[in-house]
């Protein structure tokens, strides 16, 4: 981020002289030389333009065609045609935004029919529909859990859970990562009821790949008698005979309470929903103000999600090809001496040495048109530097070899794997 970039309202003398600046505006600008700091000259991992999509993994950046290794587009479902008659026939029909709140006029047929779509697909009677994922966590967090009450979370938490914990006003604390063991710990050692504690999790951790341990953590949760929620983002469309996620595929719905979920990933818009069976949390969209306070969903997103949702309850063989491609990558990514952080899987991350070897890497991928994330600490669980991939039924198995032929011709170059 350059000077003049920063804060425009801070006026051009103080731009021009940082050193004199104090206080809030002292704080940013030392991040922000911090994180330019961090990645030195070439390109930068956070400010990739891309410029044109030819489909949900083809992209042309700074003028060169690039595979895209590092989208959530698990089923490639945000090019489906179907999916995009539907958005068009409803931008046609209910314009391009709702402009209001669901509980004000922004509550369309459509976004009931998504609702009752996504509480038929969890086979749950009630189904809150959100803006995002983000605002799903928060909105049925703090609607859940306030002061006075505990919260347990997995340590390898998504930020929107660490934030809805925070913004809650109850007490929390993380648990050891997929550790059972651990949260019967700090579930003997509560000082509040155990009706009084929520336990949250995640279905698919997309950072390291890995999946959660969620019918052991569900059982020693329920034996104490504490809530369950799971937030199934990255697992949905993944997992599961149905599509429903982690916990569907290790018959643990019976023990979870809630489950969260995005439409940003494997159904390939934006927006986020709970589920739950519980009559008594009926009220909980009036008590979650990510929800109340806050335009609902457009109607060309409602459209597409409700059409994608069918698609994955429906189309097994596409999530067959999905597994077929990303076991092949992931076994060949070892076969050439590679760390995965986690068994294959769409979703994975391949262990660099530091800093320098992981930028090195990202940006010879990126020369060589090929798009993968860099992840580096705070970011990362364990202060791990991480080449993270997703694989998508969209990659052809071309564009997997071509992947493949890069990183053997990167490894045998500079002997870095
Ligand atoms: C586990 C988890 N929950 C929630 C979210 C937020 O979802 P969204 O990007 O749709 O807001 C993400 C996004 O990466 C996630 O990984």
């Amino acid at each position: 981020m350059s000077d003049s970039s920063a804060h425009p309202e801070s006026g051009p003398d103080t731009v021009a002289a940082t050193g004199q600046l104090t206080g809030i505006l002292r704080r940013i600008a030392d991040f922000g030389a911090s994180v330019e700091g961090m990645f030195g000259e070439g390109d930068h991992p956070a400010f990739i333009q891309i410029d044109r999509l030819d489909g949900p993994v083809h992209a042309v950046i700074d003028g060169r065609k690039t595979t895209l290794f590092g989208t959530n587009s698990y089923l490639g479902l945000n090019f489906d045609p179907r999916c995009i008659a539907a958005s068009e026939e409803a931008l046609r029909k209910w314009g391009t935004g709702s402009t209001a709140s669901r509980v004000a006029s922004g509550n369309q047929n459509g976004h009931v029919v998504l609702e009752r779509t996504i509480a038929d697909f969890y086979g749950r009677p009630d189904a809150i529909v959100f803006s995002t994922g983000f605002m799903a966590n928060l909105g049925t967090i703090c609607g859940l859990a306030s002061q006075g009450d505990l919260i347990l979370y997995d340590s390898h938490s998504h930020a929107s859970i660490i934030d809805a914990c925070r913004a809650s006003g109850a007490t929390f604390k993380p648990f050891r990562h997929n550790d059972p063991a651990d949260l019967d710990r700090l579930l003997t050692e509560a000082t509040v009821p155990a009706s009084r504690i929520l336990v949250v999790m995640e279905g698919l951790y997309s950072v390291w790949g890995d999946v959660g341990a969620v019918k052991d953590l569900a059982t020693v949760a329920k034996r104490h008698g504490a809530l369950v929620l799971v937030d199934e983002a990255h697992g949905m469309g993944l997992y599961g005979e149905g599509g429903r996620g982690v916990t569907e595929a290790q018959g643990a719905d019976h023990l979870v309470d809630v489950i969260v979920g995005t439409f940003s990933k494997s159904v390939g818009v934006i927006g986020g929903f709970c589920v739950t069976s519980h009559p008594a949390l009926q009220p909980l969209r009036f008590l979650a103000r990510a929800y109340l306070y806050t335009a609902s969903l457009p109607p060309a997103v409602v459209a597409s999600a409700r059409t994608a949702i069918g698609i994955i309850k429906t189309d097994t063989a596409l999530r067959a090809e999905l597994w077929r491609k990303a076991e092949r990558f992931c076994r060949s990514v070892q076969a050439l001496g590679y760390q995965l952080c986690a068994e294959p899987g769409p979703v994975g991350s391949i262990r660099m040495r530091g800093k320098a070897q992981g930028l090195d890497m990202w940006r010879s991928l990126l020369a060589r048109g090929i798009y993968v994330n860099l992840l580096i600490p705070p970011a990362t669980p364990g202060g791990k530097v991480l080449l993270r991939f997703s694989v998508s039924a969209a990659h052809t198995d071309e564009d997997i070899d071509t992947f493949l032929g890069v990183l053997s011709d990167l490894t045998k170059v500079a002997q870095i794997a």
